[in-house]
């Protein structure tokens, strides 16, 4: 982070499961995270099922620990997330909801977590993970029940509540995978934005997730053109969960490590030279031992930036570089 200052604004930050997991009390790994990221984004603290985890029942203690160890380290928060398909209470995914009820259920969860947690957010992530690999909406509670106009009733009751808090300046972003590089989804979250746009309802960024698989990485050129196209389009652009797995045992080879230092460049070469509006870059983990990778992607792993025994790896120096 500090060597991204040098461009201006640029931050650099990273995905923290604080509280309640082992990392929470791990010195070594506080210790790294602090000296390196001017940035924290929970990974779970502040999910639908942990924030109101019964009907109108709300649970901010996990997401104001999360806060409070960010803002002892100087780091900037991005909020992560209120509409998603994934990691949702019970009540709302057993509930046989009409339109409107389910409507009125998205509107208070937006407002009482946006308004609890207030200007202490840079950003949230209103809608997380919406659409198919070919643009369409994905399957969810939401969109099966209230049909395509959650997604821009969220913006709109997000803007709202923030608004009444006098809270205008906490930037709110659609974040998703897949959309790194030129495609039907990423054409998809365009005509989203445009949408949103006629329709008059804010939004600032793009969260470019960016979970890529060792010398699979699309090309310079490919996430250059993608974060270019969002900016024209009037968006702040963030990479904001980059990880580069290896799909392969043994994961620290010489060889597949330069692989991995090379993907990693490009990503942040990618956001370097997209310009000022490329505001900040995010790893998802920044150490292998707490990696989401080897739990959700069988047999793959050694994503981060540091591995288990927190040795920054080539991919480190690479990040430094490009930088
Ligand atoms: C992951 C967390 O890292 C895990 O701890 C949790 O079990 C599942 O979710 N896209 C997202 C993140 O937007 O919220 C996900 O985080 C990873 C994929």
């Amino acid at each position: 982070n500090s060597i991204a200052q040098r461009h201006g604004k640029l931050w650099v930050g990273t995905a923290a499961d604080i509280p309640g997991t082992a990392e929470t009390t791990d010195a070594a790994y506080l210790k790294v995270l602090q000296k390196n990221f001017g940035e924290m984004t929970p990974a779970n603290a502040m999910k639908f099922m942990y924030t109101e985890p019964e009907q109108n029942v709300f649970n901010f203690t996990d997401g104001d620990e999360f806060l409070e160890v960010a803002e002892k380290y100087n780091a900037r928060v991005r909020c992560h997330n209120l509409v998603w398909v994934s990691q949702l209470s019970d009540f709302v995914t057993s509930t046989n909801w009409t339109a409107e009820a389910l409507t009125l259920v998205m509107k208070n969860h937006i407002f009482k977590t946006v308004q609890h947690f207030g200007r202490r957010c840079y950003s949230w992530d209103v809608v997380n993970e919406a659409l198919n690999s070919d643009g369409s909406f994905s399957s969810s509670v939401w969109y099966d029940t209230i049909g395509e106009d959650y997604f821009y009733l969220a913006y709109k009751y997000a803007q709202e509540a923030l608004a009444e808090i006098g809270a205008h300046d906490v930037k709110l972003y659609y974040n998703d995978y897949g959309i790194e590089n030129p495609g039907t989804k990423a054409t998809a979250v365009l005509g989203l934005v445009s949408e949103l746009h006629k329709r008059e309802i804010r939004i600032d960024g793009v969260g470019l997730e960016s979970h890529f698989i060792v010398g699979e990485t699309p090309s310079l050129a490919d996430q250059l053109s993608t974060k270019k196209a969002y900016i024209k389009a009037n968006l702040d652009v963030v990479i904001t969960e980059l990880d580069i797995r290896f799909a392969e045992t043994p994961y620290y080879t010489a060889t597949v490590q330069q692989q991995q230092a090379a993907d990693y460049y490009t990503s942040v070469t990618s956001c370097i030279q997209a310009g000022p509006r490329c505001v900040g870059i995010v790893v998802w983990d920044f150490d292998d031992a707490y990696s989401w990778v080897p739990g959700t992607f069988a047999g793959q792993g050694g994503a981060d930036l540091f591995n288990s025994t927190l040795q920054a790896k080539p991919a480190y120096y690479a990040v430094a570089e490009a930088l």
